[in-house]
């Protein structure tokens, strides 16, 4: 059975599944940002010297640091700490104080920043944070860093909002400005494509993972290939996408999307689509939730390409923790649709339906329930 290609080019074949410490959080107040259509909008890559003042000041909590002090610490000048503070303050950060005092920082902000997920990221695969205000899709951001070079394994994209963000097949995913995280990890397994499948579906059993370890009460739902559910309404989506050879993985880049502290969508997605605020009532720090997913992706991604029976573990696991893989009557978005009743995953990830006219695999079709 092939895998689903969406491209090919000479040499290479693209391949893509498109499955589609803070306890504080500071509401964002929005900035004042030039209008760009999606389609051309600069990234806004971030100043990482943004990220190790956010640092230094939750390293000195309870004082108030001099701007000669944090210059030195982060190899700037004094006059360019109060340019940053200024910019700091203007993204919602809550810093006290002025060149004459010091400055002293009210409340660790829910930022996505490099430095403040760095402790989080300890002994994972995931070093390279590449954090942005605003970019058209972190996927794209990836794909393109790894095909030029410049993404090594473990890069990690993040945004805090998308203008372009994409979804499975023809969608866009919504990804209002902070609400939601929006990131895309690069990888570059020693691995034949078909088992991208797998690392996708591992990447889902990871977000599940990474909101059970936040709140043991929360139980997410798997939709097969990439639906992360609470209330059969889709809170996660996943796209994976890679450049592989016929034999071999060049690299590929997996983008999750977590709706996170929306409290509402837009007219069309609304009867679809949910955030952990909406399902649990209470906001979630994305700072803590990208740092438990990280360390999960971390485990699955090392146990998949060192442990020989990672395969049968992730299709067992997966089965067990979706709703959606055995005895579910679905209707499937593919071949013109079919209807039937799913019967369990095949030796390489794909969905099993059993139909008036026989048994089915699902090869990259939407899945919904009847
Ligand atoms: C789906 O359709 O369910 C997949 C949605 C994937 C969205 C994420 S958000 C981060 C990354 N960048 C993108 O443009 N898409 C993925």
């Amino acid at each position: 059975m092939r895998p689903p290609i969406l491209k090919s080019s000479p040499g290479y074949l693209f391949f893509g599944w498109r499955t589609g410490i803070m306890p504080f959080i500071s509401p964002l107040k929005p900035t004042r940002l030039r209008s760009f259509s999606p389609a051309t909008v600069p990234p806004q890559k971030t100043d990482v010297r943004l990220g190790k003042i956010v640092r230094v000041l939750s390293d000195h909590a309870m004082l108030a640091v001099s701007g000669t002090k944090i210059g030195e610490e982060i190899g700037t000048r004094r006059s360019e700490v109060w340019r940053l503070v200024q910019q700091l303050r203007s993204l919602g950060v809550a810093i006290e104080g002025h060149p004459a005092t010091g400055y002293q920082l009210r409340r660790v902000p829910d930022l996505l920043l490099a430095d403040i997920l760095a402790p989080f990221l300890k002994g994972t695969v995931f070093r390279q944070i590449q954090h942005f205000y605003r970019i058209g899709s972190t996927n794209v951001a990836a794909m393109e860093a790894a095909a030029a070079g410049a993404a090594p394994e473990g890069s990690v994209f993040v945004s805090e909002e998308q203008t372009a963000g994409r979804g499975r097949g023809a969608n866009r995913w919504h990804s209002a400005r902070s609400a939601g995280i929006y990131c895309s990890v690069v990888l570059r397994p020693n691995l034949p494509p078909c088992d991208a499948l797998l690392l996708s579906l591992a990447a889902g059993l990871a977000v599940q993972a990474a909101v059970r370890a936040i709140d043991g009460g929360v139980d997410p739902d798997l939709k097969w290939p990439n639906d992360v559910l609470l209330d059969d309404k889709k809170f996660c989506g996943i796209l994976t996408e890679m450049h592989a050879e016929a034999t071999r993985v060049r690299h590929v880049v997996i983008g999750i999307g977590i709706n996170v502290n929306q409290e509402k969508f837009p007219e069309d997605l609304r009867e679809l689509a949910t955030s952990l605020r909406l399902a649990t009532g209470k906001e979630w720090s994305r700072v803590e939730l990208l740092g438990a997913l990280l360390k999960s992706l971390d485990r699955e991604y090392r146990d998949l390409i060192e442990k020989p029976n990672a395969r049968e573990s992730i299709l067992r696991r997966f089965a067990a923790h979706s709703s959606y893989v055995r005895g579910k009557h679905v209707h499937i978005e593919e071949n013109g649709g079919f209807e039937g009743v799913t019967e369990g995953l095949d030796a390489r990830g794909f969905l099993q339906v059993r139909t008036p006219h026989g048994r089915r695999t699902v090869l990259s079709g939407t899945v919904r329930a009847q």
